[in-house]
């Protein structure tokens, strides 16, 4: 099977609207091990270059009406939805998630471009009642400037599309290094910005190592803002590398949710839940449930419930007609994956399905399900990413709060319940930035996503999201009797 997809993949980086850089790094197909694609390998020199060129073209970017902004958001949406089909297969081809999930995260991208194309005529200023009689009060709007954004492996498309989309309604320019084993998404929706007209040095993808790249961008004076989805380690050095220049940060980090299931939940609704938010992109996104809360009444009915269906699962290529989940995406993950299970088995955890690698070899791994998990065990303070749902038994309310809070992240948590107010003491409770009641996929960008604690700073989605791009300016406008 010719595995390229001539018409939109890429192999140069997009620097100030033009193809630049020699292929040499590697794209990976996870599921395989072949190469599906080659990019460059730019360094520190580049990066500075592209900073250079989105710092010249903001000047006539943000000058645009945003009307005149938002007409080209509108046709970067229109392409890629247009180009849906295109788009999933080169995610699916270098990340491994099935097509279908693939066609989902790209229509789930397309709608940030969407969004931030309505929200572009829609960034208001103010007046503020005065304290001097001859003078007025005004507050303005006006973009950041420069951004330096940063997207993770896991979602290749939807990640960048949530930060370039507002920046650019805002008013900002971008330079953009996407993760260094999905690179070829990234540079596909540089060709459509292009093929949408948006102007040269606007929007620049630079590939290569994460190192010098980084370094530049957070670095720079030039570049005001780092917008980073990723890991809470690398969120952490990268707020270290740019307190020098005081950027603002906007931080999506990693999560450890709770999947809290209550004697009185719908337990089918509860189980479509948690197949959904455990196993979506084989366990590899910051909002998987990575711990379940189970309440003795319905521990055993659901623990059975859970392993029937994880049964089931058909796992495979994500090329591959009806497969429910892919690989991982490397080897370390797999060995992650292992070293959790082994230590939770260690430690006393029952292995109830899975728990080994699956016979497809490779970086396949089972669907699996532990019983007995606890707070010794590494899987507890650290997200496995994998697809692995451990079963802790709990008595009460109070002491379910406490055991779901017990960790330093804080981004998503899950409870199914009836009780009305057991609902809202619960959702209050929960020290996370997203609470899905009865419901185990809460992305989308008409909410606000986001963490509390280490997972990160400020919010993506929603009309909350452009704010971040945002600066504000108190204008004092005296004088005014004369
Ligand atoms: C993430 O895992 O970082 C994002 C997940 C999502 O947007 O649903």
């Amino acid at each position: 099977m010719d595995q390229k997809v001539p018409d939109l993949q890429k192999d140069q980086c997009y620097i100030d609207g033009t193809w630049v850089g020699t292929p040499s790094r590697a794209v990976v197909d996870p599921a395989t091990g072949e190469q599906v694609g080659e990019v460059p390998n730019l360094g520190a020199d580049e990066t500075r270059a592209a900073i250079a060129a989105a710092e010249t073209a903001l000047k006539g970017w943000r000058a645009l009406l945003a009307s005149e902004r938002a007409a080209l958001l509108h046709r970067w949406y229109a392409l890629q939805t247009e180009h849906v089909d295109e788009l999933a297969r080169l995610m699916t081809l270098e990340q491994g998630k099935p097509l279908d999930e693939a066609r989902g995260e790209v229509l789930y991208g397309a709608g940030f471009t969407r969004l931030a194309a309505e929200q572009a005529g829609k960034i208001l200023g103010e007046t503020i009642p005065t304290h001097k009689a001859d003078a007025r009060i005004v507050v303005i709007k006006q973009p950041i400037g420069v951004v330096g954004a940063i997207t993770p492996w896991n979602f290749p498309n939807a990640m960048i599309t949530r930060k370039a989309g507002p920046a650019l309604a805002a008013g900002c320019t971008m330079v953009l290094k996407p993760a260094g084993v999905t690179p070829l998404s990234a540079l596909a929706l540089a060709e459509l910005a292009d093929r949408a007209g948006i102007p040269k040095g606007v929007f620049n993808v630079v590939t290569g190592d994460a190192a010098p790249i980084g370094g530049e961008l957070t670095g720079n004076p030039s570049v005001r803002m780092i917008s980073f989805t990723g890991s809470t380690q690398v969120g952490k050095l990268l707020a270290r590398q740019s307190a020098d220049t005081v950027k603002r940060m906007a931080l999506e980090l990693g999560g450890n949710a709770p999947f809290i299931v209550f004697d009185d939940a719908d337990l089918d609704a509860a189980l479509d839940g948690l197949m959904a938010s455990k196993f979506r992109n084989t366990g590899q996104t910051c909002v998987c449930a990575n711990r379940i809360f189970v309440q003795s009444g319905v521990f055993d009915r659901f623990s059975e419930m859970l392993v029937e269906r994880v049964a089931t699962m058909p796992v495979g290529p994500g090329i591959e007609e009806g497969v429910a989940m892919g690989p991982l995406i490397n080897d370390a993950a797999v060995e992650k994956v292992e070293t959790h299970v082994r230590d939770a088995v260690e430690k006393g955890a029952r292995v109830l399905a899975g728990g080994e690698r699956h016979e497809r070899g490779g970086r396949f791994y089972q669907p699996t399900v532990l019983t007995g998990a606890g707070p010794e065990m590494l899987l507890w303070n650290d997200e496995t990413f994998g697809p692995v749902a451990p079963l802790i038994k709990f008595e009460d309310e109070a002491e379910v709060i406490d055991m779901a809070n017990d960790t330093e992240s804080g981004l998503a948590a899950y409870f199914y319940a009836r009780d009305l107010g057991r609902v809202w003491r619960v959702a209050e409770a929960l020290e996370t930035g997203i609470v899905g009641v009865n419901e185990g996929i809460i992305s989308t960008p008409n909410a606000p996503f986001g963490g509390i604690k280490e997972s990160g700073l400020g919010r993506e989605g929603s009309h909350h999201g452009i704010e971040e791009y945002i600066e504000m300016k108190y204008i004092l406008m005296g004088g005014l009797d004369g």
